[in-house]
């Protein structure tokens, strides 16, 4: 049957990817640390990124978040080529970041941290006078961790009395509620108990349900298997292959991360 125009429009922008980086290179003085690196991320899709301590992964992702700006090379989102200059640019857009070194602020409670940047104020005698709205902050903060099936006890408690997994969630909530369109996560189960990573993981195949792409980075290979659709593995900066999960595994994967294979060389073979 012949496609409409619609249609095959339809189709063209299912394939279209959320986001393209294509030729990026990040140096640090002498070192390269990410290398002519060319990576697509697709709708509703789990990303795992994968490689050995300083392989590249966090700068890859630092200059997609806007923390570093790329030396080289370009990275399109929806499409738009994009430069940031800063994190909150790229938060703008849309692309929410769970770091490594988790970018929480420990003194502050649950809401305060889902609304830290976009604090909502009250005006009061016709604006003259602003106060934070800590009521509407703490309402919807409870309201979007219900949605999301995490229990807090304690709404006013500061984030460094909550445990590592209860902090991951906070920041994947906020990240749900500002709409990520691209959500990433760099080793999110870093650090936690059995039950937390359980939940870890459970929120970022709600997620993909919501059709909100991840892209993944952890050294735990069966979280990765468990979650990903698709997982690509750097070594010294270089992308040296990716693989659709259902079509790998994690033997194949560790011999890539310790450049035992490389596809770029393997092609020349
Ligand atoms: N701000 C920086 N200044 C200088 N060098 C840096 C900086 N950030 C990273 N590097 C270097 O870049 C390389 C890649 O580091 P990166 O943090 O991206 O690795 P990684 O793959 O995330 O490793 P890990 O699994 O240990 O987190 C390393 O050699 C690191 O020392
Ligand atoms: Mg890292």
């Amino acid at each position: 049957m012949e496609q409409t125009a619609v249609e095959i429009k339809q189709g063209a922008q299912t394939r279209e990817p959320m986001l393209r980086v294509h030729q990026l290179v990040k140096r640090f003085g002498g070192l390269t640390a990410v290398n002519k690196v060319d990576f697509e991320v697709y709708p509703g899709e789990v990303v795992g990124l994968v490689g050995d301590n300083a392989a590249g992964k966090s700068t890859l992702i630092k200059c997609i978040s806007g923390v570093h700006q790329p030396d080289e090379g370009e990275i399109f989102f929806q499409g738009q080529r994009v430069r940031f200059s800063r994190p909150m640019e790229a938060r703008d857009a849309h692309i929410e970041t769970i770091y490594q070194d988790l970018a929480l602020a420990g003194n502050l409670n649950v809401g305060a941290n889902i609304f830290m940047g976009r604090e909502p104020q009250k005006s009061y005698l016709g604006g003259l006078i602003k106060v934070l709205d800590e009521g509407f902050m703490l309402a919807e903060s409870q309201k979007i961790m219900g949605r999301l099936g995490i229990h807090i006890p304690d709404f006013s408690q500061q984030i460094e009395t909550l445990s590592g997994g209860q902090r991951q969630a906070v920041a994947i909530a906020r990240a749900v509620y500002w709409k990520a369109q691209l959500m990433i996560m760099d080793e999110p189960t870093n650090n936690l108990g059995v039950v937390e990573q359980r939940q870890v993981l459970e929120l970022v195949q709600e997620l993909r349900q919501q059709n909100v792409p991840v892209i993944l980075i952890s050294h735990t290979l069966p979280d990765i298997f468990a979650v990903t659709d698709r997982i690509v593995v750097m070594h010294r900066g270089h992308k040296v292959t990716e693989k659709k999960t259902s079509e790998t595994d994690s033997q194949e994967i560790v011999q890539y991360m310790v450049g035992a294979l490389d596809d770029r060389r393997d092609s020349y073979l």
